[in-house]
């Protein structure tokens, strides 16, 4: 397997937070697919959203992985909270490294995100409904592509890297 370790989980489980963190203790590089996306497209993902739509976004990030899957090393990936979702991007998942489910709760994901206006998938009037709904149709998708599931609830920063060194 390559030397690459691959965070996903649902929106606001702490995977860029956590991912930053990781890779300066490891010294390993750091990426995010939001990221790049939107330096890539010169485009906040709002906007993107706005302007081309989900399926215009998805295909990005296919996109995104493909190319990522294809060329890093020693990186530590924070992908957006969909990218397991499809078919083509678990695979290229679990070939790019290690994959890492950061598992949070609704009600803590809806805490963290509470007021966020950056996520187009939760600017509803139920957002709590929307997480629970959402977590409950990913969570086995997660799972599924995930070697390791670390349940991130009322832990802190460290102990979660704590856990996270000692898996790999
Ligand atoms: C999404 C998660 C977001 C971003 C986009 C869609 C999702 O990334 O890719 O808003 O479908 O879960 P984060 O998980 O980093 O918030």
């Amino acid at each position: 397997m390559r030397d690459n370790i691959v965070l996903i989980g649902f929106m606001g489980c702490g995977k860029t937070t956590i991912g930053t963190k990781l890779a300066h203790i490891l010294n390993y590089e750091f990426l995010d697919t939001d990221q790049y996306i939107e330096e890539h497209q010169k485009m906040k993902i709002t906007e993107i959203f706005k302007e081309r739509g989900e399926q215009a976004f998805r295909s990005m990030e296919t996109e995104c992985l493909r190319t990522f899957s294809q060329s890093i090393h020693h990186t530590i990936l924070s992908t957006g909270g969909g990218m397991p979702l499809f078919e083509e991007n678990a695979r290229l998942l679990k070939e790019t490294g290690l994959v890492l489910y950061l598992k949070t709760s609704a009600e803590d994901t809806y805490l963290r995100l509470r007021g966020d206006t950056t996520r187009p998938l939760l600017q509803t009037d139920d957002p709590l409904s929307a997480i629970q709904n959402m977590i409950k149709q990913r969570d086995p998708l997660y799972q599924k592509v995930a070697d390791h599931v670390i349940v991130t609830n009322d832990c802190s920063l460290d102990s979660i890297i704590d856990h996270i060194t000692k898996l790999i």
